[in-house]
């Protein structure tokens, strides 16, 4: 089963959005296996973003990202890299469809709400970086079978 790994940027954080955010993944059927409340760093949010590194939009970004605290957490279930990406919504806001996070709660692209990895290989390498050390762990959920079939 795929893992993805999702961040709860800092608007979120200050608008009291966090678990409203991490409530609707979790409402899709996603299976939280790991989270961690951090204050990100110029560091490791280079790491994260390093594939933005000299783009108009990079040095605003990485401002944006260590400007408060954030929820960092690994989602899991079928095809959790691009469910996660489906329920997060368009990274523009305004181009966002409704029923999406960032549709719902969002107007423009350098305040969209959450992050979701893009593919498998970037959901390990950020899961990687943001969980160094810490293993997500493996649980069955009471309800994984009306989740997941078979
Ligand atoms: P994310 O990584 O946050 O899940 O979003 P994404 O894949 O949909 O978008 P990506 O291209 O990876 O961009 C990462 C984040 O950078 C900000 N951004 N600003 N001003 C701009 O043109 C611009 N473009 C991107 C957004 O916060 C975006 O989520
Ligand atoms: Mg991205």
């Amino acid at each position: 089963m795929e893992r993805t790994l999702i961040l709860v940027k800092p608007d979120a954080m200050q608008r009291g959005l966090a678990f409203e955010v991490l409530r609707r993944l979790e409402a899709r059927g996603l299976k939280p296996v790991a989270v961690r409340m951090l204050q990100a760093d110029e560091a490791i949010s280079s790491k994260h973003y390093a594939e933005h590194v000299g783009k108009p939009f990079y040095a605003g970004l990485i401002e944006y990202i260590t400007s408060a605290p954030i929820i960092a957490a690994v989602f899991e279930g079928t095809d959790a890299v691009a469910a996660a990406r489906q329920t997060l919504g368009a990274t523009r806001p305004t181009e966002a469809a409704p029923g999406t996070i960032r549709h719902d709660f969002g107007l423009e692209i350098g305040r969209n709400l959450v992050h979701g990895s893009a593919n498998l290989d970037d959901a390990a390498r950020e899961i990687g970086i943001w969980f160094e050390g810490q293993a997500p762990i493996d649980w069955k959920r009471a309800t994984d079978a009306w989740v997941f079939e078979g």
